[in-house]
């Protein structure tokens, strides 16, 4: 057996972790599989629970927890008022908090009273202020070019130099279209002490995305996606970077109307597992189980496609990826 990468830098030291990796929480795929298999290969894993009720929120979290003996942080928004799911997130002995989609001051004071650790999720110079006098311990600088819903607009080769300088000791760690061991180097050129993986891991087994999603970020080139406010239903005016499929196609073709009066708008394109309708731009992943037009769902992905390799395993990828860049780390210090 060959022996497991790892790299040590200022957020690995800060949470006690093997590789400077943050598997992207992605609602909707990133399930407890995924969360266990990025902790146990010694990454950081992160468990989307913002959109669950709580039984189903305090379920999921056990499910990791069965599957990893390593920490693992829980997602959640910073707009919405998420305390009671802080509270038993705590109580399931959850410490680290990852608060995303702005100011996170808010829920300082839930996170304190459950003696946790907040890892902010930020887009632009005054978002990492605002998280930084919040006591942030670490930030995440997602850019531009990230998959999912994307607050910013910023390319990471000017978000992560000009966040890195606020910080100073606060590690950051980059997300948006990380794919490879070369996006890392680069990203730690601009000063990130690690990297969030998030559409490249949809494609490995551990996953819960549907098989045709996933077939479609492999198949995507360069320059397929697209940051759009189409895929609205759920959640109205957030942008976010999915690739263009026919649903945003027939929207594109029509001009672009506004939500109301668009082409298709309440078809049911896709059933979840329940039986429940999922229509013309929702929101919703396209996660495995569901049925139906998949590919008018919306199919989220960062600028990495085309660049994007068949893995079948998350913990194999992470290990790749980070043994490759610190090959060339190494060679280059
Ligand atoms: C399918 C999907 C769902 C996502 N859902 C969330 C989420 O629930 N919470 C969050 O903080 N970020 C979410 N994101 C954004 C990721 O956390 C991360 O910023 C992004 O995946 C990084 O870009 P990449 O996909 O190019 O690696 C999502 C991204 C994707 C692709």
């Amino acid at each position: 057996m060959t022996e497991a990468a790892t790299l040590s830098t200022a957020f690995t030291k800060r949470f006690d972790l093997s590789v400077p990796v943050i598997q992207a929480p992605m609602g909707g795929v990133a399930g407890p599989r995924l969360i266990a298999a990025a902790a146990n290969a010694g990454a950081l894993g992160n468990l989307p629970i913002w959109f669950f009720p709580a039984d189903t929120a305090r379920q999921v979290i056990r499910q990791t927890r069965a599957l990893t003996a390593k920490p693992f942080a829980v997602n959640l928004r910073a707009d919405l008022k998420q305390e009671e799911l802080i509270a038993l997130a705590a109580e399931e002995g959850v410490t680290l908090f990852n608060l995303f989609w702005g100011n996170p001051a808010p829920s300082m004071p839930a996170i304190r009273r459950a003696g946790g650790r907040l890892i902010a999720t930020i887009s632009d110079k005054d978002g990492a202020k605002a998280a930084l006098d919040a006591g942030a311990e670490a930030l995440i600088a997602q850019g531009v070019e990230a998959g999912g819903h994307v607050f910013g607009t910023t390319p990471l080769a000017e978000l992560v130099p000009a966040v890195a300088e606020l910080a100073g000791s606060v590690p950051v760690v980059a997300a948006g279209g990380i794919v490879e061991a070369q996006d890392m180097v680069r990203a730690f050129g601009w000063g990130a002490a690690g990297v969030v993986l998030g559409s490249c891991l949809i494609v490995t087994d551990d996953a819960d995305a549907h098989p045709g999603y996933r077939k479609a970020l492999l198949e995507a080139k360069a320059g397929d996606t697209v940051l759009s406010k189409c895929f609205d239903g759920f959640w109205p005016d957030a942008p976010h970077r999915t690739l263009k499929n026919s649903t945003y196609r027939m929207w594109s073709e029509a001009g672009f109307p506004k939500s109301g009066a668009r082409p298709g708008e309440g078809d049911i394109v896709v059933r979840g597992p329940g039986g429940a309708e999922i229509p013309r731009y929702h929101a919703a992943t396209a996660s495995g189980g569901m049925s139906g037009d998949y590919e008018a769902m919306a199919l989220y992905a960062g600028t990495g496609v085309g660049r994007m390799r068949e893995a079948r395993s998350a913990a194999a990828l992470i290990q790749d990826i980070v043994a490759a860049a610190a090959g060339n780390l190494r060679g280059a210090g």
